[in-house]
């Protein structure tokens, strides 16, 4: 099965990658859009072939795609993008004939994607690392009020 095909073309998918866009529109800092999904994909995959992790790129791929589908909420209802986005995801999952266990290996990581201090599963924390170190935060030109950088810390490239 090609779970990243069909992630892809579910309709809540679209709907919600459609949310994050509108929410978005005026956003100075970086969007949650679909780049930032195959880009968080791309370097979770990086990372796990540096590591010799067995993580099957499928998985990784399923995770990087849905993790900040919810992000739409967090801007309108003020929830945990993280927390909802592992609930929204799962019935997505379950809805292309992912299994259980898998669908629970996905949403655990996505739930704790968003704050440092959660305890994470190995696949957790290459989605947290690799959220991190696919932003090119060097040269961003909103990076002063990001606060991502409010405690003096620096940008630097990460390769
Ligand atoms: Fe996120
Ligand atoms: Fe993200």
């Amino acid at each position: 099965m090609d779970i990243t095909a069909k992630i892809l073309e579910h309709p809540k998918y679209i709907e919600y990658m459609e949310c994050n866009a509108a929410t978005e529109k005026d956003r100075l800092f970086c969007k949650h859009d679909l780049q930032h999904a195959l880009d968080v994909a791309r370097v979770a995959y990086i990372i796990c072939l540096e590591r010799r992790l067995e993580i099957p790129k499928e998985l990784l791929y399923a995770a990087a795609l849905l993790h900040d589908i919810a992000k739409w909420k967090q801007y309108q209802h003020g929830t945990d993008h993280a927390l909802e986005g592992s609930i929204l995801a799962g019935k997505i999952l379950l809805d292309i004939g992912v299994s259980a266990g898998d669908a629970e290996v996905i949403t655990k990581a996505i739930k704790t994607h968003r704050q440092e201090n959660m305890e994470k599963s190995v696949f957790g924390k290459v989605l947290y690392e690799s959220d991190k170190a696919c932003r090119p935060c060097v040269f961003c030109k909103s990076i002063h009020a990001c606060h991502r950088f409010q405690d003096g810390k620096e940008a630097k490239m990460q390769y």
